[in-house]
């Protein structure tokens, strides 16, 4: 496991929080298979079916947010979207790189080092105050 959904932090409108725990759930699933794939227990396919799963994942979750956004004119929606975008470039990258070397500490690395803080702070800071401005609309 690499994040605990206890632990992740809640937002205002239970729409993302829902998002939030899919993409945590998507996310652990990767990291314990590429855990097995160091140890020989998972196969190249299992590791680059779950990192499609888990781009996937955050491609939806990024567009969801992105589409209230846009449709309740938020005040700092160029600024999140900027962020959702430099990520998911990250993360693009990331998969390239594992077609290429199929190396499973870089993903390990990336995700432990790089996501995880991303997410955290992202989620206390611009998801916070996004669906702060939301819930005002759509509660
Ligand atoms: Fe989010
Ligand atoms: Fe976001």
């Amino acid at each position: 496991m690499l994040i605990d959904k206890e632990k992740f932090p809640k937002v205002a409108l239970p729409e993302m929080n829902e998002i939030h725990d899919t993409e945590i759930d998507v996310l652990n699933n990767l990291y314990d298979t590429l855990k097995k794939y160091e140890k020989g227990e998972a196969s190249e396919d299992d590791v680059t079916k779950l990192l499609d799963e888990f781009i996937k994942d955050v491609r939806e979750h990024f567009k969801f947010e992105q589409g209230l956004m846009e449709e309740y004119n938020f005040f700092a929606y160029p600024m999140h979207r900027g962020e959702h975008d430099r990520v998911l470039m990250e993360i693009l990258e990331l998969k390239k790189e594992w077609e290429r070397k199929k190396d499973a500490k870089l993903l390990i690395d990336y995700l432990e080092n790089h996501f995880v803080p991303w997410i955290i702070n992202h989620v206390q800071t611009m998801d916070t105050v996004t669906a702060m401005y939301l819930s005002n609309f759509l509660k």
